[in-house]
């Protein structure tokens, strides 16, 4: 019998240029606390006991910063770093081409969530158990949500799904290896896009489960995020974060 734990490795897509952002800089790269936003990310992720391994995917030309960032920053779970590409699903795919087939579990999270607590990964990662494929943190949406379509006199509505079977969905998601991978190789043959990893499992017939998220797992995407960032990291020297990120 193996009793040896099958190995989980988490994938950071990390290659888009933050346009909404509109920080002048490649927004992993953003500096927060004297450091890149990439930086605090990988750093919640190395502090989950049950990742073995960080595989950060990157812009060509910001490979050897990122390997001496993790170097001289102490993250010893980063040991490649693969290229990012044209969409994040193009970047996640490369990462997940270093992913050796016998690994157990992979996580994906976004650069651009840097608060994700440990305690709250662990959670994640032990709620993947049959017959699941993979596990989302949802967070059941405050305003109701319209599905809208565009005219020539701007949008107009098309439906108004009752928002109890809503949830806005944050990363990191948890994925069985094989079923992650299987996913990714359809969506590949199909020409299949989106923006969010669990849809590729949908797609191929997968098992998704979703866990509640965290209100304070926020993914920097405007101008105002920094401000709300900003006040994150000045409350998290008293404590408020707890098991948190930062400290
Ligand atoms: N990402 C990536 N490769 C791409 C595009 C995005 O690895 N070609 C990553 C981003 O770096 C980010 C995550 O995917 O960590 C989520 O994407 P998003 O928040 O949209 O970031 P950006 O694409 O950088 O921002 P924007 O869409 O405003 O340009
Ligand atoms: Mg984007």
């Amino acid at each position: 019998m193996n009793v040896q734990r099958q190995s989980i490795i988490a994938l950071v897509p990390a290659a888009g240029s933050g346009t909404r952002l509109m920080a002048g800089v490649d927004k992993a790269f953003f500096e927060l606390e004297g450091k890149p936003l990439l930086f605090w990310t990988l750093r919640a992720l190395e502090r989950v006991p049950e990742i073995d391994e960080i595989i950060p995917a990157v812009k060509a030309e910001r490979i050897a910063q990122t390997l001496d960032m993790a170097r001289l920053g102490g993250l010893k779970k980063i040991r490649r770093i693969a290229r990012g590409g044209k969409e994040r699903q193009d970047s996640v795919s490369n990462a997940l081409a270093l992913v050796p087939a016998q690994a157990g579990i992979v996580l994906i999270h976004d650069a651009a969530r840097p608060f994700a607590a440990a305690a709250f990964i662990s959670r994640l990662i032990a709620a993947l158990e049959p017959p699941f494929d993979g596990v989302i943190p949802g967070i059941m949406p405050r305003d109701t949500i319209k599905e809208v379509a565009s005219s020539d006199n701007g949008q107009f509505v098309l439906s108004t799904p009752d928002r109890s079977r809503l949830v806005a969905v944050q990363t990191p998601q948890v994925f069985r290896c094989q079923a992650i991978k299987a996913a990714y190789e359809l969506a590949s043959k199909e020409g299949f896009y989106s923006t969010d990893d669990s849809a590729l499992i949908e797609a191929a017939g997968g098992k998704v489960r979703v866990v509640p998220g965290e209100p304070g797992n926020i993914k920097l995407t405007t101008p105002e995020d920094i401000v709300t960032a900003k006040e994150f990291f000045r409350s998290a020297w008293a404590g408020p974060l707890g098991t948190g990120t930062l400290g």
